[in-house]
């Protein structure tokens, strides 16, 4: 990408496109992060805030640095106020309809021609991204992992169409400016750590539905056996197991391997809407 005071534009203001406005604004860049209404660019703006004030508490940054950081973020909800960037990552809820209708929508308002369209998506294919648009060869996988100010990996996801220079480009924002450590995959359903994870994670969430364990149980088996820093259960919670589902769906979808398949229980939390640590109670509560 070009020299660091380029605007980059953040489309979704969930736990993704936060974190990734945060880390980017923490590299010096100036960020238009786009909400779908007011209540929800609130919601985004103090999610920004509070991760931030955990940084200035633990020492990553000092008071100025954090109001700086702040300072460069910028939450609305007009989508027309994009069309100035070179960059857009989209970070919007992970449904396949939303995304290629953002996608057609960024296409044709983006004024510049070498504008990149990149995509956190965990799961969906990137070359129904890129066909969505009239430019496939700049639009691109460039998933974060959650929490983002954490964890050191983006993976760089090339459709049959993107370009060399496209891939170029976002891997040198993600290695040099955010100081992630890159790793390339095909264009497959989960890419690589996801199609790993995933069925890890249902596994442990078919252990709990059959009997077989406790909740407690099995994720202290993963995180006191194997040194995880969380077991599948409080890492589905993190996630969001209706993400957790979405994955499952387009893995299945792409591979029809019965390991993919969403079991009854993760379907029926979701459907009552316990979706882990954001609606206050998945596999444990955090109400209380
Ligand atoms: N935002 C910013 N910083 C955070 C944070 C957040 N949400 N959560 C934790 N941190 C920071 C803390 O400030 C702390 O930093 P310092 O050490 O500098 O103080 C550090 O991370 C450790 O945090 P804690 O001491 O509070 O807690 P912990 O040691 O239990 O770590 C954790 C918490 C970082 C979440 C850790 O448990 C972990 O790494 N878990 C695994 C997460 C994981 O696997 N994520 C990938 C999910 S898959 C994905 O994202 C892809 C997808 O498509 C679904």
């Amino acid at each position: 990408m070009s020299p660091s005071s380029s605007p980059v534009a953040v489309v979704g203001c969930g736990l993704m496109g936060s974190g990734i406005a945060e880390v980017l604004a923490r590299a010096g860049r100036s960020v238009l992060v786009h909400e779908v209404d007011a209540g929800a660019a609130g919601r985004g703006r103090a999610r920004i805030e509070a991760s931030v004030s955990r940084a200035v508490r633990s020492g990553k940054l000092d008071e100025a640095q954090g109001g700086e950081v702040l300072g460069r973020i910028e939450v609305g909800t007009d989508l027309d106020a994009l069309a100035s960037a070179e960059l857009v990552i989209e970070a919007a809820s992970e449904d396949e309809a939303v995304k290629t209708e953002l996608f057609r929508r960024l296409d044709a308002l983006l004024l510049r021609d070498d504008a990149v369209l990149a995509s956190n998506t965990s799961s969906i294919p990137i070359m129904k991204l890129g066909t969505a648009t009239k430019r496939p060869e700049q639009v691109v996988g460039l998933h974060f992992f959650n929490p983002v100010p954490v964890l050191a990996l983006v993976e760089v996801v090339p459709s049959l169409l993107t370009s060399e220079d496209t891939v170029k480009r976002v891997s040198h924002l993600a290695e040099d400016e955010l100081g992630k450590t890159v790793i390339r995959s095909q264009d497959r359903a989960g890419f690589i750590v996801n199609a790993l994870l995933v069925p890890y994670l249902l596994s442990g969430v078919r252990m709990l539905e059959s009997g077989f364990a406790s909740a407690r149980d099995i994720d202290a088996g993963m995180v006191k056996g194997c040194a995880h820093p969380m077991g599948p259960l409080q890492l589905s919670d993190l996630i969001g197991l209706d993400t957790v589902k979405a994955i499952a769906e387009s893995l299945y979808a792409e591979f029809k391997e019965p390991l993919y398949s969403p079991p009854p229980m993760l379907l029926r939390m979701v459907d009552a809407g316990l979706l882990g640590r954001k609606s206050g109670r998945g596999f444990y509560d955090y109400a209380r």
